[in-house]
């Protein structure tokens, strides 16, 4: 029979002390991007050379059994660009790009022996230093990993090891030293607010939801994660799910709720299985379920796969899809936390914000606020991404400037070959499609919510899109927008339709059908939808647009009045250029150029002086050989 009250204490010491045995530990990044690029293949050939040399290896370190070597799998550890990652310990040589074929020279050199091997660390590209383990990597150095912290270190399905890194004890002081106001209370005061997009402080939420009336009250965990590009959640449910489900209890505790449901979206199914089985470990070790730690309270996490639309991240349509109907927003008010899930208080957060929760209940809310800023505590998570030499997972304080992270941590903006592109820099999108697109001014603006909502961006739930200067905003908007036009549920016209017709007169900016008026009526449109639909999808899906159109209006004037792309990348406004290869110097198109724009010595490569070329295409015509081309 399973006790009823669980020792936490006795499983970190007895875990600590088999740990304490083992010579050595290798870890391997078993995140979705590492496992994309032959991880688990990486494990099984080290696993294999580690018997080859007759020691004992076990692939889970368990309290009640000795190994001379612990391999263990972890979630993501963020740099998966530089993936598969092997981590050593108790050295801590850190391999980067390890291939099945390295791992005789690892066990090799760094278990059997003790030196690292060379030619797989890191070197980094700005200094050329050679990096030994990730507190020399400035990938790692500049960010602060507190939620993140396990994730990467740990494995992420063994409960023995979440509890000897002190899990659980803030969901046993929750439920056995603090009453659920004092939960409320400290939360609100650590100033922790929902990373789901919105912002709204977490303590608040809770505390409407407590005192409402009814027995039974539900948590639900948002892992839905529609926006493209964000991996934030993915990485903590992959990584460190326990985590997860720890934030989860000390909601419940807080809003009194017996049931709750992890919400993620089917196309996880790495997340749904880790979170699944650290239900059942939870479970099975008398955590969760019947008496919580002997208090007589009972918690059941149910997790349900979502089908993968965007608009079923927005809490009321969440609701409708646990339900079994079709996920479609619905007005608010009531609020979840009046009338949730089948009419009962709920209370919806992210994963990321309840992931973050254990921290403060363990630390307080002084430790918490004293990350981060003014009104933005704590850290949060972006997933960085585009033309920056560093692509990944990572965590700041509230508070970083921009700058800090596209050249501190992303080690600069490159060219689409990779190599680093001086004063490349042209744009960053931050927020995902609810967000906003900024520029070179906002390089130094310290980043947390208010700011960016100032500015018209957001901090949405963390995608941080980097672009260079080759990059048209007018396209990139076009992106967005129509991502958010394919994801509207179509419930109200302004979203269903407007979001149509904007995509239809941006397609006609990027095609060469616009005139200067189509910027003000996409303004326009952009606006009613704004103000006029019933969810943040509508509310916030002309974002991308209005400060594209408020930050790069020169590019749009340029696109539909001078009839040129300043980036290059529209078709319709490719100038037209000479082949030298084909060009054999006659000077026929020189001699019909209406604006003399073709310079050339003759029987050598003609060009076109392409600020003087009004594109007539009488060159072209001109041309014997097909050499002008671009037309
Ligand atoms: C279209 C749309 C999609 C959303 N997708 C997500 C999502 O994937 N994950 C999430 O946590 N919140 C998402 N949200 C926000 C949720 O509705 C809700 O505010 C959030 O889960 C609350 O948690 P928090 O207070 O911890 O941020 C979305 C909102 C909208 C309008
Ligand atoms: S705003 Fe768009 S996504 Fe939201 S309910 Fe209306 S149509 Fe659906
Ligand atoms: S007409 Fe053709 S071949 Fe002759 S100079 Fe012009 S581009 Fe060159
Ligand atoms: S998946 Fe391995 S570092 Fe991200």
């Amino acid at each position: 029979m399973i006790a009823a009250t669980v020792n936490l204490e006795l499983i970190k010491e007895n875990y600590l002390k088999a740990l304490g045995k083992t010579q050595r530990q290798i870890v391997v990044c078993a995140g979705t991007a590492c496992v994309a690029n032959g991880s688990l293949k990486v494990f099984e050939a080290v696993k294999e050379q580690v018997e080859k040399k007759d020691l004992d290896v076990s692939v889970k370190l368990e309290s009640d059994k000795d190994a001379d070597v612990v391999m263990a799998k972890t979630g993501c550890r963020g740099f998966c660009q530089v993936g598969p990652l092997v981590t050593v310990r108790p050295q801590e040589y850190h391999y980067v790009r390890v291939k099945p074929e390295d791992a005789a020279e690892i066990v090799e050199s760094s278990v059997a022996d003790d030196k690292p091997v060379e030619r797989l660390l890191y070197s980094d590209p700005a200094t050329g230093n050679t990096c030994r383990t990730t507190k020399d990597i400035p990938f790692y150095t500049r960010q602060n990993r507190t939620v993140l912290d396990e994730c990467g270190k740990i494995d992420a399905c063994n409960i023995e090891e979440y509890i000897s890194h002190n899990g659980y004890f803030a969901a046993r002081k929750a439920f056995t030293e603090m009453q659920p106001q004092q939960i409320c209370d400290q939360v609100l005061e650590s100033g922790l607010r929902g990373r789901g997009g919105g912002g709204f402080p977490t303590g608040k939420k809770w505390a409407l939801t407590l005192p409402q009336p009814g027995e039974k009250k539900y948590v639900i965990c948002n892992g839905d994660e529609g926006d493209p590009g964000a991996f934030m959640d993915r990485s903590l449910m992959e990584g460190n799910p326990h985590r997860v489900l720890e934030g989860m209890m000390i909601a419940a505790r807080a809003i009194g709720a017996d049931e709750a449901y992890v919400y993620v979206r089917a196309e996880y199914p790495l997340a749904v299985s880790r979170v699944s089985e650290a239900v059942r470990d939870a479970e099975q070790l008398g955590i969760l379920g019947e008496d919580v730690f002997g208090t007589g309270s009972s918690l059941k996490i149910k997790v349900l796969e979502g089908a993968g639309a965007f608009v079923c991240g927005e809490e009321t349509a969440l609701i409708a899809s646990i339900e079994g109907r079709r996920g479609m927003p619905n007005p608010k008010p009531p609020f979840p936390a009046q009338s949730g899930l089948w009419g009962r208080p709920t209370c919806i957060n992210n994963v990321e914000t309840l992931a973050t929760v254990p921290l403060i209940i363990q630390h307080g809310a002084e430790y918490f606020k004293s990350m981060g800023t003014e009104n933005s505590a704590g850290t949060k998570t972006f997933a960085l991404t585009g033309h920056v030499a560093n692509t990944g997972l990572i965590e700041v304080p509230f508070g970083l400037t921009l700058r800090e992270i596209v050249f501190g941590i992303g080690g600069g903006v490159t060219d689409d070959d990779g190599s680093i592109l001086k004063d490349g820099f042209k744009a960053v999108q931050c927020g995902g499609p609810s967000g906003g697109c900024l520029t070179e001014e906002h390089l130094d603006l310290p980043i947390d919510y208010d700011n960016l909502r100032n500015i018209g961006a957001m901090v949405g739930s963390g995608g941080l899109v980097v672009m260079n200067r080759k990059t048209c905003m007018v396209q990139i908007a076009h992106f967005f927008m129509q991502f958010t036009q394919n994801e509207s549920c179509g419930k109200c016209v302004p979203c269903r339709e407007g979001t149509k017709q904007m995509l239809r007169l941006l397609e006609d900016i990027i095609e060469g059908r616009a005139a200067l008026e189509t910027i003000d009526l996409l303004e326009r449109v952009a606006s009613a939808v704004s103000k006029g639909s019933l969810c943040g999808l509508g509310k916030t899906a002309p974002n991308p647009v209005l400060t594209t159109l408020k930050y790069f209006r020169d590019e749009y004037i340029a696109h539909v009045v001078h009839g040129k792309c300043p980036a290059g990348q529209c078709k319709a406004y490719a100038m037209p250029e000479i082949d030298p290869e084909k060009c054999i110097g006659c000077g026929l198109c020189k001699k019909k150029c209406p604006v003399d724009a073709i310079e050339g010595e003759k029987k050598q490569p003609h060009v076109i002086d392409q600020d003087k070329c009004i594109k007539c295409g009488a060159c072209a015509e001109a041309c014997k050989f097909n050499a002008v081309i671009g037309m």
